[in-house]
Parts: C-alpha cells; sequence; structure tokens
C-alpha cells in the first residue's frame, strides 16, 4: 500500500507517580517540560521540530495511552482514515483538530493489539536547537518497541494497514523469531515487534547526538543511579548503539545514535541469529543477552489494550 505515516512524532505514557516520573524524564534523562496542565506534561526533546517526544498523565494504573505518528498532509490524514474504515479498522475518533501543543489535524484508532494509535499532520513545528558537541541529551525520539503476543499476526496488520515494510528480522534456533524491524522511511526502523508474552511498551529509544554524547549519555545516566539493562553496545540490525535503562515505572528506554540509513530501492530484509552474540551486540562491550536481561522489557500487562485514553 502507499505510505502515509513519515515519521515517529510522540509516545505517551500514563503513570499512577507522576511527579517521580516527570522528575526522570525532565532530569538525568534530559528532556525538557514544555506544557503541562493539570496531571499532563509534555516534554520536548531540544534537538526535535517536534512540540514534544514524550507525554506524561497521571493516572491509577500505569499504561502506554497512544504512539503517534505524522503524516505529510491533512489530505492523507483523510486518506488515511477513510483506508482503514473500508479495511474494519476501529477508529477512536474521525479527522479534526488536535487538541495539544502546536495543535494539528489527526485521529485515532486501534491497532490489531488494542493500542491507540494517533496519526496527524500540520502541527506547528517547535523551536528546536542544534545539540552541541558533548551535550549528552536527547536530540530526538529515535523508535518505539511494543512487545506482541502474535508477532506474525501484528506485523502484517502494520505492513497491510500503516505502510510499514520490514527491514530485518532476529531469529534464533531455539525461539524462532523474536523480533521484527519495521520502517516508514529510510531510518532502518522507527518501529519494531518484539515477540512478549502480553501486548506492552518493550522500549523507546532516543536519539543522542553521535558516538561521543551517547557515551557521556549513557555514564551520565549510569552514575545517577539509574538501573541499566543492557549496554552499551552496537546492534547488527539498525547498526545502532544500545544502552538501555529502567524509567521509575519499570518501561525500559534506550540511548542510541547512528542508525542506519537504508538505500530503500535496493534494500533485501535479513534474517539474524541473535544467537550469535556479534548480532546483537557487535564490539562486544554490553552484558550478556539472557533471557532474564530479555524479560526485563516484557513490561507489564497493559491496562490500555482496546481502552482509548481519556485525553
Ligand atoms: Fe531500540
Amino acid at each position: 500500500m502507499n505510505r502515509l505515516l513519515t515519521h515517529l512524532r510522540h509516545v505517551d505514557l500514563a503513570v499512577p507517580d507522576f511527579e517521580k516520573q516527570l522528575d526522570f524524564y525532565s532530569g538525568v534523562w534530559g528532556l525538557t517540560e514544555t506544557a503541562s496542565d493539570n496531571g499532563i506534561s509534555f516534554l520536548a526533546a531540544e534537538g526535535s521540530p517536534e512540540q514534544y517526544v514524550v507525554r506524561l498523565r497521571r493516572a491509577e494504573e500505569k499504561r502506554l495511552d497512544l504512539v503517534s505518528y505524522g503524516a505529510a498532509t491533512p489530505a492523507d490524514v483523510d486518506t488515511l482514515a477513510e483506508q482503514l474504515l473500508s479495511q474494519g479498522v476501529q477508529l477512536i475518533s474521525r479527522p479534526g483538530g488536535v487538541d495539544t501543543p502546536g495543535g494539528g489535524y489527526g485521529f485515532r484508532f486501534f491497532d490489531c493489539d488494542g493500542r491507540t494509535i494517533e496519526v496527524s499532520a500540520d502541527v506547528a513545528a517547535r523551536r528546536h536547537r542544534r545539540i552541541e558537541t558533548q551535550e549528552s541529551i536527547p536530540v530526538r525520539l529515535s523508535h518505539v518497541v511494543l512487545n506482541s503476543p502474535d508477532l506474525d499476526r501484528t506485523r502484517l496488520w502494520y505492513e497491510q494497514h500503516l505502510g510499514f515494510r520490514l527491514s530485518d528480522t532476529l531469529s534464533s534456533p531455539h525461539m524462532g523469531e523474536v523480533m521484527h524491524f519495521l520502517r516508514i522511511s529510510n531510518q532502518h526502523h522507527s518501529m519494531a515487534l518484539a515477540k512478549g508474552p502480553h501486548t506492552s511498551l518493550h522500549h523507546v529509544s532516543f536519539e543522542l547526538r553521535g558516538l561521543d554524547e551517547y557515551m557521556y549519555g549513557t555514564g551520565r545516566v549510569l552514575r545517577a543511579g539509574v538501573r541499566k539493562i543492557w549496554g552499551p553496545g552496537r546492534h547488527l540490525a539498525g547498526n545502532n548503539t544500545f544502552s538501555y535503562f529502567l524509567d521509575p515505572h519499570g518501561n525500559t528506554v534506550e540511548y542510541t545514535t547512528e542508525l542506519e540509513s537504508l538505500d530503500e530501492d535496493t534494500w533485501h530484509p535479513h534474517v539474524y541469529d541473535f544467537s550469535q552474540p556479534e548480532v546483537t551486540d557487535q564490539w562486544g562491550t554490553a552484558n550478556p543477552m539472557s533471557e532474564i536481561v530479555a524479560k526485563e522489557s516484557f513490561n507489564d500487562v497493559d491496562r490500555g489494550v482496546f481502552v482509548a485514553p481519556p485525553v
């Protein structure tokens, strides 16, 4: 199908301990709170034109509120909504004005696992700035990874309905396929699906300026006593670096840099055997990936499945 999505905009999280979560993302993680309203906070990455890359909402139960993608024009938003309707996808809202910082024109719907997805166009760009040498804060959002109990069903859904394309797959003789990397641009992945026991957020990844800034950032977060799960290292699929940490509510967050740009005309997806250590960790600097490490990112059963967030 035609590709109507342009990029990942933001990931929205609901949490019981709002203050602690806000303190983490606006503090050691290096985002900037740009707006707040009665238990909702919008956090921007200083190098990104997006109004915000993370939205936090105070709620009794932790959940993933939504994942938001950009479209090029309001006409594309309308086209996508019509296509989804005709394909039997459950819309949460029809295209219309977006009531968050930067405004715009968008709508929401459920993916096949019940996550809320938002697509919008015409959102005003935020005044952003160049991140300086050795400045170890996120430039922008890189990608989001979602746990899914039925990897192939979910992958097919994203390909058929939203125009994602497969970049690479991780597999092992022992576990079969465990991750699909999916793209909507020449970026190796804006989204990936991870095989998990339930529908939940696997991790949210933030792009640092370069290798030096990524290492400074990794060290800064480590020194602050934040629990590191895995890294630092460089993956084979996507060729990006990784340092994974847990936020105060047990969501995994990643610092990354140098994610591969593909030539989409000639790209052919690989299936990499992740039981080979060089596949997950090319440099050999990360702690070994084990089932215990992998389970850290299964996250809790998401309470937001087929429940639209209130805002
Ligand atoms: Fe990642």
